[in-house]
């Protein structure tokens, strides 16, 4: 019985040590100390030996199991360290390499357009005012001189909601909201940019535009005149589209000023040449301004007979087209990163 016991105990050290995983660890406990074990069965039949070999018999046992629960634990340790040191070389970094560049957006070209103008004109003491995309017939028609009915109505085929909501066709009602919007009827010096929407899909026209408008009012004693309104706009466009262009006053009609003017610039493809984006004409027409229409002062609450000023808007992306020469609008609102990353400014970096 003895050397059973030690045989045993000399097999399970050996078959300990020779182990590779956790899982055949506990297998070998079982094997040898779970209840069917060798070691066990052993305990089991003491009721078969002698009195006086039981308690020599049961002590050897004792300690076979002691040293087997030892040994197994401590390979159990090992082979916890073992895994761990193995996750933590896997899972090492190397603090030396190079971190991956952030990606980063870039302004859209409309954007980039709209806060140029926004800050040219802060810094000539106007204000960016902000004006709702979903609008009323009244303040995107009636209160700019355009009643129910008026044939400049049709050239900006809209987009109603109900009879009196539709998108707004043009920032111009921002114009009569400014208005209103002073109730002290103080001198307005403001300007406005956002989304209108129009009927239209084709190369250079989108459902979907933009157009930035500005508005001056003052006493009539301050006398703002189409000097004025010539002034700002040849800052505006010589700023904001090219150094060197010059600027034509063509006169025109739009309902809410009077008089009115369509600006053209020099083309900047021929330099006033001549060429097929100007039609031969070497002129571009790219503003719509004018005296603000006695109407509109009065119906928005401003006495004709005490102020008068001036008024323009424009579209921003021709402007953004004109600038950055993109042929075909659609590309403004495709939302393709091949053509938007070629707006990133480096030297904003
Ligand atoms: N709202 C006009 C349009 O969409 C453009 C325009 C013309 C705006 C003359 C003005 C202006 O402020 O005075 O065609």
């Amino acid at each position: 019985m003895k050397e059973k016991i030690e045989q045993i105990k000399q097999k399970s050290i050996e078959e300990i040590k020779n182990l590779v995983d956790l899982k055949s660890l506990e297998d070998i406990r079982i094997k040898y100390l779970g209840k069917k074990g060798e070691l066990t069965a052993i305990l089991r039949g003491m009721k078969e030996l002698a009195a006086e070999e039981r308690p020599i018999i049961g002590n050897l046992v004792n300690e076979a199991k002691e040293t087997l629960e030892k040994l197994i634990q401590e390979k159990e340790e090992e082979f916890k360290q073992e895994e761990l040191n193995k996750k933590i070389e896997a899972e090492k970094i190397d603090i030396t390499l190079p971190s991956s560049k952030l990606k980063r957006g870039s302004i859209h070209p409309l954007n980039r357009v709209i806060e140029d103008i926004e800050d040219l004109f802060v810094s000539m003491g106007y204000d960016v005012v902000e004006g709702p995309e979903l609008e009323t017939d009244e303040f995107c028609f009636e209160r700019l001189n355009i009643p129910k009915g008026h044939p400049a109505r049709d050239m900006q085929d809209s987009f109603y909601i109900t009879d009196e909501y539709l998108l707004r066709t043009q920032t111009s009602s921002v114009q009569a909201r400014t208005m209103v919007a002073n109730t002290e009827k103080r001198p307005i010096r403001m300007i406005t940019a956002g989304k209108t929407y129009r009927r239209e899909d084709d190369a250079t026209h989108s459902h979907q535009f933009n157009q930035i408008e500005g508005l001056v009012i003052d006493k009539r004693e301050r006398n703002i005149s189409l000097a004025d309104l010539k002034g700002t706009l040849e800052i505006f466009v010589r700023k904001i589209i090219g150094a060197n262009l010059d600027l034509r006053f063509r006169p025109s009609y739009f309902p809410f000023t009077e008089p009115s003017y369509e600006v053209d610039v020099t083309c900047f493809k021929c330099g006033g040449k001549g060429c097929n984006l100007c039609k031969q004409t070497g002129w571009i027409e790219v503003l719509g301004s004018g005296m603000v229409h006695p109407n509109v002062l009065k119906m928005n609450g401003y006495d004709p007979d005490q102020y008068s000023g001036f008024a323009f808007g424009t579209g921003i992306d021709r402007l953004a087209m004109f600038r950055y020469g993109i042929t075909d609008m659609r590309y403004l609102y495709a939302n393709d990163v091949r053509f938007l990353n070629q707006f990133d400014r480096k030297d904003e970096e």
